[in-house]
């Protein structure tokens, strides 16, 4: 018998992404795992998914019909490269190796150029979801050759989530776009993580309510316009109980976060793109510095505020952390899409932003109602050079940004950190600014290394003499 679709590497989402293809109409699936054990593991446990299983990557690849598709589900980085590898050997040109890992684009890049150079096709495919994402239906963004799409879409189509009735997945563009994509999901994933947990920081220190009496006011924010899948288990995570000590869950859990580098790529990316994903670098700074036991110890008796606080009229508190946090996520949102514009520009990517945004609705760990307006948005004006500036962001910017202002301004005072919240407003004062301090920055780099500059009034490249007699010369732009 033959499998129209492969899996390699039985962990968790592997086993779970196999079991999901098998469910769907018109699929058998072939697996596959370094460790036999494994596989056979799998294929006892579920007699209903039909496995077909394989021993060896010969066996894997006699199994497959042609085109020969197969997915590999292993540890982003070497392992990924030994998979490739192998299959490579045994496949043919035509047939697709699809990367579901949180592979680094530029990996992917690389990995795709040198595949094709055998025929093969190579898809880099970010998957989001997690393991009940990966078994009941996921958000795909796979990269890849519109070859590989033909015979893979269909495939990806069928177990990926529906939101509004239509599946989570679209060919994002070629060779490492879907990783690329994927990439900056989860440096927004960060930002909305980190702008929940100042939101619920600053209630609990504010108000003094407890984690289950802020979980019901996550629940009631799930209701309104911050709908959305992190809002949601924000507050099953805050009702839960501590079986052992009877404590909230939140309250024994050790503040020090963790991160798999995804959100870092996001940042270091956007560095090297010129991209100011100042919410983003905000979020994923946030993890560091909670991770930083000694430092935070040794810094623990450096003075705060001398007044305590607590905030006169709780109820309208709530109701302005609501609406800095919709303003930040805004924020957030518009950051990652320039830095997919610009990514896209780079590398010679064509990103329908709107079908990004859609195909984020469901099955991802960012998804939300919100995304629809985003969809919306570059539907009204697929040249929209910042998302925040389209009519319904502009709008919700307007009524939220006196309360994100006091927002800021309270945490600062009561010296409770928003570093999210208040890099978020300091871009957005920044973006609507008239006139920036950069024309001071520009006068001291003319200074200190003759770096010239523009002016206002007329055209051309200008220098002063500081160390002469401070008259201004036209010249050429200097090289530095
Ligand atoms: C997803 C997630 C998933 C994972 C990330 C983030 O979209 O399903 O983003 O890929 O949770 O790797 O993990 P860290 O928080 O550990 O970096």
């Amino acid at each position: 018998s033959v499998a129209n679709i492969g899996v390699v590497g039985l962990a968790v989402m592997g086993s779970n992404l196999a079991r999901n293809l098998a469910s769907r109409e018109g699929n058998t699936v072939a697996v596959f795992n370094r460790s036999r054990s494994r596989t056979d593991e799998l294929v006892a446990e579920h007699p209903e998914a039909g496995f077909l299983p394989a021993y060896d990557y010969e066996e894997f690849a006699a199994t497959l019909s042609k085109p020969r598709t197969a997915i590999i589900m292993v540890q982003a980085g070497k392992g990924t490269d030994a998979v490739i590898d192998e299959l490579v050997q045994v496949f043919e040109p035509g047939d697709i190796i699809v990367d579901g890992g949180n592979a680094l684009f530029t990996d992917t890049i690389r990995r795709e150029k040198a595949v094709r150079e055998t025929g093969i096709n190579f898809v880099g495919a970010g998957i989001s979801g997690g393991e009940e994402g990966a078994l009941n239906g996921p958000s795909i963004m796979p990269g890849g050759s519109d070859e590989s799409w033909v015979t893979l879409g269909p495939i990806l189509r069928s177990i990926a989530a529906v939101a509004e009735g239509e599946p989570c997945v679209t060919h994002v563009g070629h060779d490492g776009a879907g990783h690329f994509v994927k990439m900056v999901h989860n440096g927004i994933e960060y930002a909305d993580m980190q702008l929940i947990a100042e939101a619920y920081d600053l209630i609990r220190r504010g108000t003094g309510k407890s984690p289950a009496e802020i979980a019901d006011i996550f629940a009631q924010w799930n209701k309104g316009e911050l709908e959305s899948y992190l809002i949601e288990i924000t507050a099953e995570v805050l009702r839960q109980v501590d079986a052992e000590t009877g404590t909230p869950l939140v309250d024994v859990i050790l503040d020090q976060a963790g991160a798999k580098g995804t959100g870092a790529w996001t940042v270091q990316t956007a560095l090297d793109l010129g991209i100011p994903v100042s919410g983003i670098a905000e979020a994923v700074f946030a993890r560091s510095l909670s991770s930083k036991p000694a430092q935070r110890a040794a810094a623990s008796d450096l003075p705060g505020p001398s007044e305590s606080w607590k905030v006169s009229d709780p109820d309208a508190f709530v109701e302005d952390v609501r609406k800095a946090l919709y303003a930040s996520k805004i924020v957030a949102y518009s950051q990652g899409f320039d830095e997919i514009v610009a990514g896209a520009q780079q590398y010679g990517w064509d990103i329908k932003k709107g079908d990004i945004a859609a195909i984020w609705r469901g099955g991802c760990i960012i998804r939300a109602q919100f995304l629809n307006r985003i969809t919306e948005a570059y539907a009204e004006d697929a040249g929209l050079v910042a998302l925040l500036t389209a009519p319904y962001f502009r709008e919700a910017l307007g009524r939220t940004q006196e309360a994100w202002r006091r927002v800021v301004v309270t945490a600062a005072q009561a010296g409770i950190p928003s570093p999210a919240f208040s890099s978020s407003l300091a871009y957005y004062d920044g973006l609507r600014a008239d006139r920036l301090p950069a024309a001071l920055v520009q006068g001291q780099r003319d200074f200190f290394g003759a770096h010239t500059y523009k002016r206002v009034d007329k055209d051309g490249v200008f220098h002063t003499l500081w160390s002469g007699d401070r008259s201004e010369i036209e010249t050429e732009p200097s090289t530095h």
